[in-house]
């Protein structure tokens, strides 16, 4: 499923513009099983992105094409996604009818679901059980502001570049999750993306997306926490986060904020309790993006939520060209390459 597709090469360039850190993915797709080709990875300039917002797309546009060159990718076409509250992603049922005959009913339906002008929206669904009997089948709807998309367009087009195919953030997530993690598909599990700026939290039930939120918590926040309270430089807060112990400066901040994201997966997870399925619990939270190995910050999640948690990274299962992590730690970049390599695993 992608709101936009072209279709094509052999192998997949995808781009995670995030308001940290651009990641940039290679996929090798001429073999059958996908091989991880290439990572770069850039510095976003401070607020040039704010909240998914871009605020200056010609220095991301900049960045993005310093990116490219750095790492001798000649391709136009990329791979991008879209996400946030302008993203609608919801489980509906229709009546059973043949795939091709559903769009016009499931757009029908979308404007019940959809808390926006239907006519500004780019749709696409799934029928999530295509074999099912019952007089009713259930649709996996997804709706996104055309501003967002057109704006992601704009973006690769002052670089230079296309979109080979807009995806979904939370389906991008949920495919490397299903290559790397296939547990992850069963049960009740939590993915939480903690980006720069943003939290993603998605809920999946057996597989099936089943809620997305974004908590307004990120490594921005923890490091602006060590800078105010413990008068650290930025440069000594990152190296503190982004480094393997916990420490006394550290502490509170880790504790705060870890809070702040396990109260926010706790109220996703009540609010599952009473909108779907009756005593469907999250059994396992996985941890992805440049926030996950903040030291000790899964600890904290875990304690409070009660079930365990894990960091997450798209390597874990994924076939990797020689050389692709010469100049880059593998365990430290894995984790923030989740959401890029899901997009990368699309056949452009
Ligand atoms: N090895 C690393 N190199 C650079 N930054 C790292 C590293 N490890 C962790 N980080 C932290 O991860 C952050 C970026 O994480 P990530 O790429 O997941 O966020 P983002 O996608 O840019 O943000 P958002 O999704 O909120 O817009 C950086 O701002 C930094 O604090
Ligand atoms: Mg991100």
């Amino acid at each position: 499923m992608a709101l936009f597709g072209l279709g094509g090469s052999k192998s997949t360039v995808a781009l995670d513009v995030g308001s940290g850190l651009i990641k940039l993915v290679e996929m090798d797709h001429s073999k059958g099983d996908p091989v991880l080709s290439r990572v770069a990875i850039t510095p976003v300039l401070a607020d040039a992105i704010v909240e998914g917002e871009i605020m200056d797309p010609g220095v991301v546009s900049d960045a993005i094409r310093g990116l490219l060159r750095t790492a001798g990718i000649k391709t136009k076409k990329v791979v991008v996604a879209v996400g946030g509250r302008d993203v609608i992603i919801k489980k509906i049922q229709v009546d059973r009818m043949k795939e091709s005959d559903a769009m016009e009913v499931v757009r029908w339906e979308a404007q019940q679901h959809v808390p926006f002008d239907i006519e500004g929206v780019e749709l696409d669904f799934q029928i999530l059980d295509p074999n099912g009997e019952g007089l009713q089948m259930d649709v996996l709807l997804v709706a996104a502001k055309r501003d967002l998309v057109e704006d992601k367009m704009g973006l690769l087009a002052q670089a230079g570049l296309e979109a080979g195919t807009i995806d979904v953030d939370s389906f991008a997530l949920h495919n490397a999750f299903e290559l790397n993690y296939p547990q992850a598909m069963d049960g009740v599990v939590a993915l939480l993306n903690v980006g720069h700026e943003v939290t993603n939290v998605n809920i999946l039930d057996r597989g099936i997306p089943l809620l997305n939120r974004d908590l307004s918590v990120g490594t921005r926040m923890f490091r602006e926490d060590l800078q105010r309270e413990r008068g650290l430089s930025v440069e000594d807060a990152d190296q503190l986060l982004q480094g393997y112990e916990m420490t006394p400066d550290l502490q509170p901040s880790v504790q705060n904020r870890g809070d702040e994201i396990a109260v926010g997966l706790e109220r996703a997870g009540a609010f599952l309790q009473t909108a779907s399925r009756a005593g469907a619990a999250i059994q396992h939270v996985f941890c992805c993006g440049g926030g996950a190995r903040i030291p000790g910050l899964t600890d904290v999640i875990s304690q409070r939520v009660n079930v365990p948690v894990q960091v997450a990274s798209p390597l874990q299962r994924l076939e990797t060209k020689a050389g692709v992590f010469d100049t880059l730690n593998a365990d430290e970049v894995g984790p923030l390459l989740m959401l890029a390599t899901g997009l990368a695993l699309r056949k452009n």
